[in-house]
């Protein structure tokens, strides 16, 4: 999955001919799952119309502060429209746009929504050999990366000019690869490994029953995405669910039981960053697993059982310096029960789950959960979604990173 996806992205368009190549920057970035919305400067519909960028953003595009052709004029409001982006892009950026940039020369929507931007602004120049090489551009460019904005640089090549070098505008599919890649290297948990364990885990009895219960899976799933979505390399050990990860790159081991779990998450353990245990792991299994399908002929039957590996205990007891999260599911007495098992277990975290909590728990889409830290530092938070429990999780593992 591309990193653009969800991303909101303005895209400003100025008067040079590279124009016409934005309709299929817009159309990648549309592929890309991302949502765009168009900014041109009136030079720039020489070049491509807004029609075409319009129909192939799938939304309105922007030229001039009010509209023209409206009779009750609506204003285009450039801040509004600077606050709603995730990145600007400036493409092509002439150098008449450049210079305005630069100085802050507001007479057009573009340049105004460029100045009310909070957002990353990165621009692709695009202009003849010798205008991109001028004292009066580089001065630009030096300006703007004084900013903080991001320079894509122009490519060699055949200019409208006729001439032959430096100064066209990056060929889209090169200017996403390079705001991918921009992005990616950006991402909070870049170049950290995460083990995170899922769902239930399934005790034979025989070769077709078994002990279970009713987790879906789902918190460990959410978890997994949001790690990847953030840069982190993840590793997901899940017991039998029907989820599927939303992010190619997460490495998924698929297990049944609690000791495969186990053995599964030592293999990975001493090399991850953060460790985190959502699943529902079995605490007793069968203490002999039946090799044909067991008969009912007695009226009465009962199974030994024995205890399963506490995983997490284990994480905790091999930890060291991985910052590991457990979860606590509680009845009664839940602080104090939760405080007991972080030092148990040797946890940095705990997210603590209350039954006692309407719309938390198994099978749910949402969540109420209190993170204790190690510190005994308490903090309820909010009912959500898990998806957003799981981006709360997440933000205690960056800021874990912040720190330290
Ligand atoms: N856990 C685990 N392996 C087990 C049991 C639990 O890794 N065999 C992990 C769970 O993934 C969860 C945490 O331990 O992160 C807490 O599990 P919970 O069932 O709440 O607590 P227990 O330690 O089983 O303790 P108790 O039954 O005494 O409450």
């Amino acid at each position: 999955m591309s990193v653009l996806n969800g991303k909101k992205i303005l895209l400003g368009v100025s008067g040079g001919i590279a124009a016409y190549k934005t309709a299929s920057l817009v159309r990648l970035f549309i592929k890309a799952g991302a949502h765009v919305q168009v900014i041109m400067t009136p030079a720039s519909k020489d070049f491509v119309t807004p029609l075409t960028l319009s129909t192939l953003s799938k939304n309105p595009v922007h030229s001039s502060f009010f509209n023209q052709d409206d009779e009750d004029a609506v204003w285009n409001n450039h801040v509004e429209l600077g606050l709603w982006a995730d990145l600007m892009l400036i493409a092509p950026a002439t150098a008449n746009t450049l210079s305005k940039m630069a100085t802050g020369n507001c007479d057009n929507l573009l340049i105004a929504t460029y100045l009310s931007a909070k957002c990353p602004v990165y621009f692709a120049p695009a202009m003849d050999l010798d205008m991109y090489k001028h004292p009066s551009t580089i001065s630009s460019f030096n300006a703007l990366k004084q900013f903080g904005n991001i320079i894509i640089p122009a490519e060699k090549g055949e200019l409208a000019s006729g001439l032959s070098g430096e100064g066209r505008m990056a060929e889209p599919e090169n200017i996403v690869a390079f705001l991918e890649a921009d992005l990616e290297s950006k991402l909070p948990l870049k170049g950290k490994k995460i083990l995170i364990t899922a769902g239930p885990t399934y005790e034979a009895i025989d070769p077709v029953r078994f002990i279970g219960n009713h987790s879906s899976g789902k918190m460990g799933f959410d978890i997994a995405n949001q790690a990847a979505n953030l840069g982190a390399e993840v590793i997901l050990v899940s017991g039998p669910t029907h989820f599927r990860v939303k992010n190619s790159s997460i490495e998924v081991i698929s297990v049944m039981s609690a000791q495969e779990m186990y053995e599964a998450c030592h293999k990975y353990y001493e090399n991850v960053d953060v460790a985190i245990a959502a699943a529902a792991v079995a605490d007793y299994r069968p203490k002999e697993v039946a090799l044909q399908k067991i008969k009912k002929n007695a009226e009465e039957f009962s199974i030994e059982l024995e205890k399963t590996k506490d995983i997490l205990f284990s994480l905790g007891a091999a930890k060291k310096d991985q910052f590991l999260i457990g979860f606590a599911l509680e009845t009664e007495n839940e602080i104090e029960n939760a405080k007991l098992k972080i030092q148990k277990k040797n946890l940095d975290l705990i997210v603590l789950n209350s039954l006692q909590d309407a719309g938390a728990g198994f099978k749910k889409e949402t969540n109420k959960v209190t993170f204790i830290d190690k510190n005994f530092n308490i903090e309820p938070m909010e009912l959500k979604s898990k998806e957003f429990v799981a981006v709360d999780i997440l933000n205690k593992v960056v800021s874990h990173f912040l720190k330290s």
